[in-house]
């Protein structure tokens, strides 16, 4: 059977199904799920009760994998391979973790709009993420569509942004939430990126916004002003009408393309047990 999509919201987001994903994928499945990603940027797979093994070879068969923050954190990790990113509130050792604890920043910093790894050269392309234990209450994620909000855009604003840039800093949502204990060195340490405002989607040939939490500045403007225009664009770009809001059930596997798209968690119960699974491949 192939792969079959049910549209979401028009234009934005499908419900897809009629793949295996802890099966070897063909080449026309694979092709036929890029095809669905030019054209959707989200899509959502239930039921797929994927072990970690089967996660990440299903991952590799879009691209090589990245290791995200991690790189620039080193933080001691809880899942057994470096490529398996553990999206939870859980302790290394198995407990929910203190809200005091270090990654509950990262865990916070997600709820912030964003596309993974955007402070780094390739940043991310795919990032697949897989529910495990989900609160009843809580923890959704959204997912807004750039190619949308970009198309909304008066035509003078569209033409004042063409060769405008921005610098994208891993740790910058991190100093919005309060957490700049970082040596100068440790912040020197994590190069930024540089990524135009405005982009040309490779697949499906649309212009989008590339913005959100990790873009500290614009090159070309004062950083006031560029930090301005930074949060006037978001506030545009995830209004509601861009926005599909994912409510998680276990076995859940949504993949977003980073390249046209934000997302960010929603606040739950840090209390509760909240685990899912991201890979992601680089967009190389
Ligand atoms: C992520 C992320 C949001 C969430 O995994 O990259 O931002 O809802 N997750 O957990
Ligand atoms: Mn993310």
């Amino acid at each position: 059977m192939g792969l079959t999509l049910t549209p979401i919201l028009a234009g934005f987001a499908a419900r897809a199904a009629g793949i295996d994903l802890g099966q070897p994928l063909d080449g026309e499945q694979i092709a036929s799920i890029d095809r669905a990603m030019d054209e959707h940027a989200v899509l959502v797979f239930r039921d797929q009760a994927l072990t970690p093994d089967q996660q990440l070879r299903f991952a590799r068969t879009f691209g090589e994998l990245d290791l995200g923050f991690k790189k620039a954190s080193k933080s001691a990790t809880r899942l057994q391979y470096d490529e398996l990113l553990d999206i939870s509130n859980v302790a290394e050792d198995g407990q929910v973790a203190d809200r005091n604890h270090r990654k509950i920043v990262g865990n916070l910093a997600n709820q912030l709009w964003h596309s993974d790894s955007s402070f780094q050269a390739p940043a991310a392309r795919y990032s697949m993420l897989h529910a495990v234990v989900l609160p009843a209450e809580g923890g959704e994620t959204e997912f807004a569509d750039m190619r949308a909000a970009y198309d909304a855009l008066p035509e003078p604003r569209k033409q004042r942004l063409a060769g405008l840039s921005a610098e994208h800093y891993a740790l910058h949502s991190r100093f919005l939430l309060g957490d700049t204990d970082y040596t100068e060195e440790q912040r020197r340490a994590i190069p930024s990126a540089v990524w135009p405002l405005v982009r040309r989607h490779a697949g499906s040939g649309r212009e989008l916004l590339f913005i959100g939490a990790h873009a500290c500045r614009v090159m070309e403007l004062s950083l006031a002003e560029g930090r301005l225009l930074l949060m006037d664009l978001l506030e545009h770009a995830t209004q509601p009408r861009f926005v599909y809001r994912h409510v998680w059930q276990p076995g859940d596997l949504v993949i977003w393309d980073n390249r046209s798209t934000l997302h960010r968690g929603r606040a739950f119960d840090l209390s509760v047990r909240r685990e899912l699974r991201r890979t992601t491949t680089l967009d190389a």
